[in-house]
């Protein structure tokens, strides 16, 4: 069934040309002449085809005339420049075939506004709305552009497995990975579950993250980076956390903690340049209709220089802010949302890199600074902090240095034994080496001005929710 986009009937295709273009009826209005206005859209582009459609068509009593918003039709037609408003084109219909007749009555997008809490419990049909459509090609493009930037620099697509037996992060939000009926598992004699019987042999989860295969690969071929789902079973009910998100991490051999910043800079405006560029009507509609400041907040990203900030500074500008804080700062704890949201939004409006956080924080894979003279050890970790959104990217330099190393994984109580792989890379050609990982999701939301994480990712995943 070949067929023309809706855009290019809009912007390429001649005016005259015949064209054959299928989509969803988005709304129909009959006139008393005994002709009809269909307007159709096919998620090509945000706009609307209005086809033309006469009385004299052999379908138009039987079919046409009963048409319901939601219907699939094709159209064969003349293209013409449009005589009515905020439309250039149209097509005069030669024919109008009803594939899929809707229903006017129960179909759920009627053509009015409506709340996202109710378009979550249709996210099956929420794609024909102008919010989704637009959401689901900002997302598109920003995937085109993570290649390209990596490609364009020679970085390897790699590909790390989903289904994992260690816990990257450490933060024991792991879910498990097992073929056992709960009800019926195995049991070793002392009434523990038996999991040699199971499907691996071991314990399994999905992943939280591809870094640490992705360490395995940077460390034998230079750059890389993989670009996949990974799962949380974070119970964090808040409009920037998923179960199931999408993150791209390169990591690089021969690299730095400033390298890696440098790169994740690059990497950022790289992208929000690629949709500023490429998705104005979409962003365009965002503007209007999601966040008045949503473009001005991206081209301020693409032309900032982000500022560097140690962790120990960025908390000495929260003591001094003078405000009241409902959690107060303190050197050794997490920056929570208000920080960030006052340090990227107040005091530097702009993106930051906050680097070298207190060890107690981090993962075990990070670098361990030399303690500063009041005895406190950090690590060489970098946050990206962008304003609305807080962090948007997570990374750092890699231990690499192997009994450094095995004192960390010591010392959080971890089975040195089960990453014997892992530690074999500082065994054998150890490297200095560093990674980041953007969350897709997080970056689609800034991209959208979207303030719910659920809305920018079609099928979300969140406590209590897994329908479609
Ligand atoms: O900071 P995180 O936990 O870092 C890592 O996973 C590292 N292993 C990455 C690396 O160095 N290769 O997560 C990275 C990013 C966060 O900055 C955030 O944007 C996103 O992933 N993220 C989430 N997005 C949605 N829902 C969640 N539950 C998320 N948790 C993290
Ligand atoms: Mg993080």
């Amino acid at each position: 069934m070949e067929r023309t986009l809706i855009r290019d009937v809009l912007e390429k295709v001649d005016l005259g040309a015949t064209v054959t273009v299928g989509g969803w009826v988005r709304t129909i209005r009959h006139s008393k002449g005994g002709f009809s206005f269909i307007a159709v859209n096919d998620g090509s582009c945000m706009a609307l085809l209005q086809i033309v459609s006469d009385g004299s068509l052999a379908n138009y009593t039987h079919e046409i005339a009963h048409l319901a918003p939601g219907a699939s039709v094709r159209v064969t037609g003349e293209v013409i420049a449009s005589q009515g408003k905020g439309q250039s084109r149209e097509i005069q219909a030669a024919e109008v075939r009803v594939i899929g007749q809707s229903d006017a009555e129960s179909y759920p997008m009627q053509a009015k506004r409506h709340s996202f809490e109710f378009l979550r419990t249709q996210a099956h049909l929420r794609m024909r709305t102008n919010t989704f459509g637009a959401v689901v090609r900002v997302r598109n493009r920003i995937c085109s552009a993570i290649h390209e930037f990596f490609q364009q620099r020679d970085f390897l697509y790699v590909h790390t497995p989903l289904i994992t037996a260690s816990d990257c992060e450490g933060a024991g939000e792991l879910f498990s990975v097992t073929t056992f009926d709960p009800a019926d598992a195995p049991r070793t004699e002392d009434g523990q579950i038996d999991w040699g019987q199971d499907f691996f042999g071991r314990p399994t989860f999905l992943t939280v993250s591809g870094q640490l295969e992705g360490e395995a690969f940077a460390c034998s071929l230079g750059n890389i980076y993989t670009f996949g789902p990974t799962f949380r079973a974070e119970n964090s009910n808040t409009p920037r956390h998923l179960a199931e998100f999408w993150m791209v991490e390169p990591e690089m051999a021969f690299c730095d903690l400033d390298g890696n910043a440098e790169l994740a800079e690059a990497f950022l405006k790289h992208v929000v340049r690629a949709v500023l560029d490429d998705c104005r009507d979409d962003m365009a509609f965002f503007n209007k209709r999601i966040d008045t400041t949503v473009v001005r907040t991206l081209e301020e990203i693409v032309d900032a220089d982000f500022i560097r900030l140690p962790y120990t500074e960025a908390i000495e500008r929260l003591e001094m802010a003078g405000r009241s804080w409902a959690f107060k700062p303190q050197w050794g704890g997490d920056l929570q949302t208000e920080h960030e949201h006052f340090l990227t939004e107040e005091a530097f409006r702009r993106p930051l890199i906050v680097t070298d956080y207190p060890a107690s924080i981090k993962p075990f894979y990070m670098y361990v600074n030399d303690a500063d003279a009041q005895g406190r050890v950090t690590v060489r970790a970098m946050d990206v902090l962008v304003p609305k959104i807080g962090e948007i990217i997570g990374g750092a330099q890699r231990e690499h240095r192997l009994s450094v190393l095995d004192e960390r994984m010591a010392a959080q109580q971890m089975d040195l034994d089960a990453y014997w792989w892992y530690r074999d890379l500082r065994r054998y050609g150890t490297v200095p080496h560093a990674g980041f990982g953007l969350g897709l999701e997080r970056c689609v939301q800034l991209c959208t001005g979207m303030a719910n994480i659920r809305d920018v990712i079609p099928f979300p995943r969140t406590p209590r929710s897994a329908e479609f």
